[in-house]
């Protein structure tokens, strides 16, 4: 091992001598040991970086003034680089979008909605959910924005699936019961002996027992988990009519429905911004300075030079030192560039999703009152997939609901319908779990498809498979870097916008201080 590091330093002393600090870079990144590479703590750039050097900070054009241009041009700036950003839709924010009443969305071949949500209403109509290891609530701090908890998980909302509905916490219980049961009869029969000791089984039986909240008998006969008609209050309350058996529970299909939260970037508990996602957006514009970015700017070229690169947009042509190029792939790709074609080859790779969401807004909050949700999400079978509640402003006069949050073909048939049509298929479909009232009751909804929003086109992107290509875009083509939640395994999250922009912040940093 230690023979390997001083061979690998050799190398690269040698190759820094030969051929300067540039290649020796160049070396280090082919070897793995280039910042973003390695798994350290992310390094602001400072003005003191270049005072200590001598040096001046660098012009850089930042192509897309979404989460991850912001935030390359918020930590580039801390060093006082001369940042300009090309932004091609009428706002900063990508998709990090939150609409409220006087918005007005449009779509590609599409009538535009206008949102006509009661004051203090707003709907994240992007990203919505933030989990805890995030870097995206460092930023939140760093910013001085409030979070308050995203209910992500409920035993109060439903699971509704093979047509029919039942609490969450109902599913829950019955399904982790009988999977208790079977387990512990099992083990108990010995026929785990050859997996589980004698002792080992001690532990397991204790366990089973409560996972499932078994009788003395190990078996499963419900318990006051499932929840009760009547709850408790002076006397026990009157509980629900008893599970039913195990082959009912295994045909009620609730499976996916709760075990959706399971993933480590669902688990709960979740954060959001107070008063809507694009808080994030907002501090963000005002730290880089509005007057850095360029709205309705759509790059029509990029050209790599040996002393800068120069962009080239609908409205003008700018020279830089560097350029962060932060769209979607799929779009990027069909930009002119003279960045070599195993580049654009790399670009088309991966495949965007379609994603969409509609927001009700109701007159009352009718879930909190009648059916004791408090936040959370409602799992379906059916095409609008969730429900979700609001985990905010509780007991308010209003508020919305997401009456479908789906992705890939469920979206697709969504967003080719008018917006009225998916308004009424949202409501024909939520109705089958909340009744009349929820189609009664809407005030007003305004529904986005990822896919057909101008300048981004998809939700997020899948890569076939994280290979070659993956790996070449998030080094530098020349003096141009990508960056982006798709050059991440943060696909489809603030996070993996933020962790990209710092990798890209973070190279170009080095290259810039270590440059002749
Ligand atoms: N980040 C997206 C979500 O939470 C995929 O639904």
């Amino acid at each position: 091992m230690d023979g390997a590091r001083l061979t690998r330093r050799g190398l690269l002393v040698g190759i820094g001598a030969a051929g300067g600090a540039g290649a020796m870079y160049a070396a280090m990144g082919a070897l793995g040991l280039a910042p973003g590479e390695q798994d350290k703590a992310f390094t602001p750039p400072r003005k003191g970086d270049f005072s200590l050097q001598g040096r001046a900070a660098a012009k850089v054009v930042i192509l897309g003034a979404g989460v991850a241009g912001l935030v390359a041009a918020y930590e580039l700036g801390k060093a006082g680089y001369d940042c300009t950003l090309l932004e091609a839709r009428a706002e900063a924010g990508g998709r990090n979008l939150t609409l409220r009443g006087g918005d007005r969305l449009t779509e590609l071949n599409g009538p535009a909605q206008a949102v006509t949500f009661g004051q203090g209403s707003y709907f994240n109509a992007g990203p919505a959910r933030i989990a805890p290891w995030m870097v995206t609530l460092d930023y939140c701090r760093e910013l001085g924005i409030p979070i308050e908890t995203f209910v992500n998980r409920s035993a109060q909302a439903y699971v509704h699936t093979n047509g029919r509905t039942m609490r969450s916490g109902t599913a829950r219980a019955d399904m982790y019961g009988y999977i208790a049961e079977l387990l512990a009869k099992a083990t108990n029969a010995g026929a785990l002996n050859r997996k589980v000791t004698k002792g080992d089984q001690e532990v397991l039986l204790d366990f089973l027992r409560r996972f499932g909240d078994l009788g003395p008998r190990l078996e499963y006969e419900g318990s006051g988990r499932r929840g009760f008609v009547k709850y408790p209050t002076l006397d026990a309350g009157t509980p629900l009519t008893p599970p039913g058996t195990l082959h009912q529970v295994l045909a009620a299909g609730t499976g996916r429905a709760i075990t959706n939260d399971f993933g480590y970037d669902q688990a709960t508990p979740m954060f959001q911004p107070v008063g809507g996602m694009d808080a994030i957006v907002n501090r963000l514009v005002e730290a880089v300075g509005a007057d850095r970015i360029t709205t309705g700017a759509r790059v029509t070229g990029i050209t790599d030079q040996a002393d800068g690169v120069e962009v080239s947009w609908d409205g003008g042509r700018i020279k830089a030192d560097y350029c962060v190029a932060t769209l979607p792939p799929h779009l990027l790709a069909k930009i002119p560039h003279n960045l070599g074609e195993p580049v654009t080859a790399a670009l088309r790779r991966p495949v965007p999703v379609a994603a969409g969401k509609i927001g009700l807004e109701y007159g009352s909050r009718w879930w909190e009152t009648d059916d004791r949700i408090y936040g959370g999400v409602t799992e379906t079978d059916l095409d609008i997939t969730h429900i979700w509640y609001p985990s905010h402003d509780y007991h308010a006069e209003r508020g919305i609901v997401v009456g479908y949050y789906n992705t890939d073909q469920h979206a697709e048939l969504y967003g080719a319908l008018t917006p009225e049509d998916r308004r009424r298929r949202a409501l024909t479909q939520g109705k089958k779990i909340h009744g009349e009232k929820y189609r009664t009751g809407v005030l007003s909804s305004v529904s986005i498809a990822w896919e057909r929003q101008e300048h981004i086109q998809g939700g997020w992107v899948r890569w076939p498979d994280f290979d070659s290509s993956f790996t070449l875009l998030q080094r530098p083509a020349g003096r141009v870097y990508f960056a982006g939640d798709w050059l991440t395994r943060l696909i489809a999250w603030q996070a993996g916008a933020m962790e990209s922009a710092r990798g890209a912040v973070t190279q170009l940093h080095q290259r810039v201080l270590r440059s002749p």
